[in-house]
């Protein structure tokens, strides 16, 4: 089997980010890989599209080109470029796939277009080899929640969403009511180690025990009502005082973590029970709560699944899972032609 060299570039939301990973089917090495976070967004307290598209448009060429450079390769000694061209930002994503087109162009080397989603369950496996599938995937970042049961690279069944807010957007949201910074969930995690369990019991969104496959929301997730529950307990806590509402933050911050927790450990549960997987993959920055991880192992692993989760450089969005992603389409034959175009939603 042929060794392959692929360049990755992604500029789907506020990260403008290019890696170089080689290999062949599921022995694939990353060579670099190179994230440039995009610190304007933080003064509006959520990503800013025009001007994430700016930000991309200064970056993408000096972080190609360091990506080539720390991987001690040039354009010509590629056999692809991929580039994420769904979902996303559309003008973000426009920035990545008209440079990786005109790079892939000038230097006469096939162009592969990747899914963003695709490339965060192709993340785990870039450090875990056993992170194969079959396996029941958790993705949940600032945009997407989705349960999925992958049988093989590219066979993907999608089980469940979330109906409104993703986790992460949860998580932002809370942490702007606790008043902590963009992007909030790691603020929410910090705080929670300090917070009383219990104290607060927010209800499970659509977590019933008489729910059956059959029902519709067995397997979906919804954070919005949380939130707005959250809030009350919020603004109870502030008719107390100034005072009340700090002393209660942490405990709020713990009670709506757990309940968002969860949530998620019981579908995925589900999911992985149903479908018999040995192997549950978690991918996209909610991957990095550590209560997160550590809950999905305590439920999965004594019923023998073993729970794989990246570390927060490769959970988070980044280049390198879309090489990867790209190269598998690559061995596959699927190139893009000049053609390519950027969607904002596109099925996996
Ligand atoms: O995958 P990602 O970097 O970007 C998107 O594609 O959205 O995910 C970003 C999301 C943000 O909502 C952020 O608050 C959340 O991941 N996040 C966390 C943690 N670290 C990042 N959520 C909970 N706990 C964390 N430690
Ligand atoms: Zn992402």
């Amino acid at each position: 089997m042929k060794t392959l060299r692929v360049l990755g570039i992604e500029t789907s939301c506020d990260e403008t980010s290019a890696a170089v990973v080689e290999g062949h089917r599921d022995d694939v090495a990353l060579r670099s890989l190179v994230i440039l976070s995009q610190d304007v967004h933080r003064l509006f307290g959520g990503v800013v599209p025009e001007l994430a598209s700016r930000a991309h448009l200064t970056s993408v060429v000096p972080v190609v080109r360091r990506a080539l450079d720390d991987a001690g390769v040039g354009v010509r000694d590629l056999d692809a470029v991929a580039v994420t061209h769904a979902p996303g930002l559309v003008g973000a994503l426009l920035v990545g796939v008209s440079y990786g087109k005109a790079l892939a162009h000038a230097a006469g080397v096939p162009l592969v277009g990747a899914h963003h989603m695709e490339g965060h369950l192709f993340a785990t496996a870039l450090e875990h080899a056993d992170a194969t599938p079959p396996f029941t995937a958790l993705l949940v970042s600032g945009g997407h929640t989705l349960l999925l049961d992958v049988a093989a690279w590219g066979d993907y069944r999608l089980l469940g969403a979330t109906r409104d807010d993703a986790a992460g957007e949860a998580f932002d949201k809370v942490a702007k009511l606790l008043g902590l910074p963009y992007p909030g969930g790691r603020h929410i995690e910090r705080l929670a180690r300090t917070g009383t369990p219990d104290r607060h019991r927010f209800a499970r969104p659509m977590v019933r025990a008489n729910q059956t496959p059959a029902d519709a929301d067995y397997y979906d997730v919804s954070f919005s009502g949380l939130k707005t529950a959250v809030l009350h307990a919020v603004r109870r806590a502030e008719a107390e005082g100034a005072d009340a509402l700090d002393a209660e933050r942490p405990h709020l911050a713990r009670g709506f973590q757990d309940a968002l927790i969860e949530t998620l450990v019981e579908k995925t549960y589900r999911a992985a029970r149903a479908f018999d997987r040995r192997r549950v993959v978690l991918g996209g920055g909610v991957a990095c709560n550590g209560a997160l991880v550590a809950a999905m192992r305590r439920r999965l692993e004594p019923r023998g699944a073993t729970v794989f989760a990246p570390t927060p450089r490769l959970a988070t969005d980044n280049a390198a899972m879309i090489a990867r992603a790209g190269l598998f389409r690559l061995e596959r034959g699927e190139t893009a032609d000049l053609s390519l175009n950027a969607y904002a939603t596109l099925p996996m």
